[in-house]
């Protein structure tokens, strides 16, 4: 890897904890719970990995993954493997999502899946120094009235959590159909995220806007269909997350039309992440390293790592820390 991504300090704010999880330690988890999956080797996972070509041929194999995530000591041992992943590629602060809801219909409680992933995220910052920060996300394809439940379910926790977020099947689920839930996340102090400008057009990421009225879009690198987008975008500088390698994998563009270089020229707000580094084949610095091969100058990708930490949901402090880590690096790169 390029010295220069390597050593780069950044924050990742686009990927999801089961999408951390490395066929090794699936197996292990699998074997540990006693759970029989389609996947009984990593030869099995490897070609499993190889056979999506969508998001919603992607996401059936996702879900098959995450049923051997179950214990509290589980949801502890990804969320530190990620985590001592990220410190090692100089990730200072992540916020990540995790999918309560998979779990919650298996009967696994809210407090098992968050104690584990808070106690993990303070023995992180011990042993590796990272930060991090869970946004409790919720899955589109799956009724308000339930997204509700799990939100009030979410309430004695909510100091550990910081923000909410949609992701799953896009297609024919639209940001309207969580006007409620996102209303109810902001009175009770919740950050809000979205999921919108991936599998569909600008109308969802004009939905998350007017009517979700989220403070991050995740991907939104859909919002170039669409000038009085794009100006709206230039102009509030609400954050993109991008992820290259997911939205390659997954056909939303192929690699020769890739627009990164272009959301970039138009002055957007963007952030360069990973998704689901285990699926897609790379975690955030190999990311950046797309990004580079697509053009990106050293300026933009550091462009792009201080939009990453300005566009967190880290306190002003912490973000001032980060950036201050920053420019020093960059007196000697
Ligand atoms: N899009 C939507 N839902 C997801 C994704 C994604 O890229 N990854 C995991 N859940
Ligand atoms: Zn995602």
């Amino acid at each position: 890897m390029n010295t220069f991504i390597a050593t780069l300090p950044k924050a990742e704010l686009h990927v999801h904890l089961i999408g951390t999880l490395e066929p090794r330690l699936f197996l292990k988890l699998a074997k540990r719970n006693n759970i029989q999956t389609a996947y009984s080797t990593l030869e099995n996972i490897k070609s499993a990995l190889q056979k999506f070509d969508s998001l919603d041929s992607f996401l059936d194999v996702y879900y098959q993954v995450a049923q051997v995530v179950q214990t509290e000591q589980d949801f502890y041992d990804i969320t530190l493997a990620y985590l001592k992943k990220a410190a090692k590629q100089r990730v200072l602060h992540a916020e990540f999502f995790f999918e309560a809801q998979t779990y919650m219909q298996w009967g696994i409680t809210f407090e098992t899946i968050i104690t584990g992933i808070t106690d993990a995220i303070k023995d992180a910052y011990k042993k590796y120094g990272i930060s991090a920060m869970p946004i409790l996300c919720f899955l589109r394809n799956l009724s308000e009235e339930y997204a509700l439940e799990v939100l009030k379910a979410s309430l004695p926790f909510k100091d550990d959590i910081v923000a909410i977020g949609l992701a799953s099947h896009e297609k024919d689920n639209p940001p309207s159909k969580f006007v409620g839930l996102f209303t109810q996340a902001k009175k009770h102090g919740y950050k809000l995220c979205a999921h919108a400008g991936e599998d569909v057009g600008p109308d969802y990421i004009w939905q998350a806007i007017k009517l979700l009225h989220v403070d991050r879009i995740d991907h939104g690198v859909r919002c170039l269909e669409d000038k009085d987008l794009v100006a709206y975008l230039q102009k509030t500088y609400l954050p993109l997350t991008v992820c290259p390698l997911s939205n390659m994998r997954l056909n939303i563009f192929n690699k020769k039309n890739y627009p990164i270089l272009q959301l970039m020229n138009e002055d957007l707000n963007i952030s360069i992440n990973s998704d689901d580094p285990a699926f897609f084949g790379g975690y955030i610095n190999e990311n950046y390293a797309e990004a580079h091969k697509m053009d990106l100058s050293r300026d933009q990708l550091v462009q792009c790592a201080r939009n990453s930490i300005n566009s967190s949901f880290a306190s002003l402090e912490q973000k001032e820390r980060m950036i201050h880590k920053l420019e020093k690096w960059l007196q000697y790169h």
